[in-house]
């Protein structure tokens, strides 16, 4: 085992940068205070991030993804993560309402972009290009990029959740810089109810970690859905 993370686990393989990807039942929020083991968690998410990631190459979104393994696990590039999260939001929920004071549901005219330090130390904080400059995070080049890929990855994916029924509120994704050229950057870590909002689009019901977040009940169920949804819309 190389890592280990709060919904993941990562092994080296016998294929050089290629590591194995392992999806937990483990879930944490608000920065691990609260935490609860979900069965069947690990094979959801990872069967919902591998449809995304192949819908995404369709589209030209590269990411670390090599292949599907087993149930909980899947082969995937070495990547050195850029500590960098980026959090693309269409609607107004979670920490963007906290923060500004709106209520949630607020539809933004063109989405909103944000980047945050990978800290769990730090509780992810809002940084900007500038403290990423300044700390050696990204370059400016580097979080020109994030921000553009972001936007892209945000269009495929409203469209495809939309077809799924699904409205997507917001996400938080991931890129590393490729082992074997760093100067490549792929979307890497995962895209599952865990990392994105979304909403039934007829009923407005939550069917992402908001359901564990809020306890409202029900989070597996919500996740099942969601996968059931995401496999018939990628036939
Ligand atoms: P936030 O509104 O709590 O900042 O969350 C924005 C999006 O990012 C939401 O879809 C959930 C996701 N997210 C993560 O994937 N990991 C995290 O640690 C946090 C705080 C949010």
């Amino acid at each position: 085992m190389l890592y280990e993370g709060k919904a993941k686990k990562l092994y080296t393989t016998e294929t050089p940068n290629v590591l194995r990807m392992e999806y937990k039942d483990e879930a944490t929020a608000f920065n691990a205070e609260k935490k609860a083991v979900f069965e069947n968690k690990g094979k959801l998410n990872k069967a919902i991030t591998l449809l995304i990631y192949e819908m995404l190459e369709k589209k030209g979104v590269p990411t670390h993804l090599v292949d599907d393994l087993d149930e909980v696990n899947l082969l995937v590039k070495s990547v050195d993560i850029l500590q960098v999260e980026v959090i693309v939001r269409n609607v107004a929920a979670g920490s963007f309402c906290r923060r500004m004071g709106v209520e949630e549901g607020l539809e933004f005219k063109t989405p909103i972009v944000e980047f945050s330090y990978k800290s769990d130390e730090l509780g992810d904080p809002l940084i900007n290009d500038d403290y990423a400059r300044e700390l050696g995070l990204a370059t400016p080049a580097e979080c020109a990029f994030l921000k553009e890929q972001a936007l892209v990855i945000n269009e495929v994916q409203k469209e495809f959740f939309a077809k799924c029924g699904l409205k997507l509120v917001d996400f938080k994704i991931e890129f590393g810089r490729l082992a074997e050229d760093p100067s490549q950057i792929v979307l890497a870590d995962e895209v599952s109810p865990d990392t994105c909002r979304l909403w039934d689009l007829k009923t407005g019901e939550k069917m992402d970690k908001d359901r564990f977040r809020q306890d409202l009940g029900g989070v597996m169920e919500g996740y099942e859905e969601v996968l059931k949804r995401v496999k018939d819309a990628s036939k």
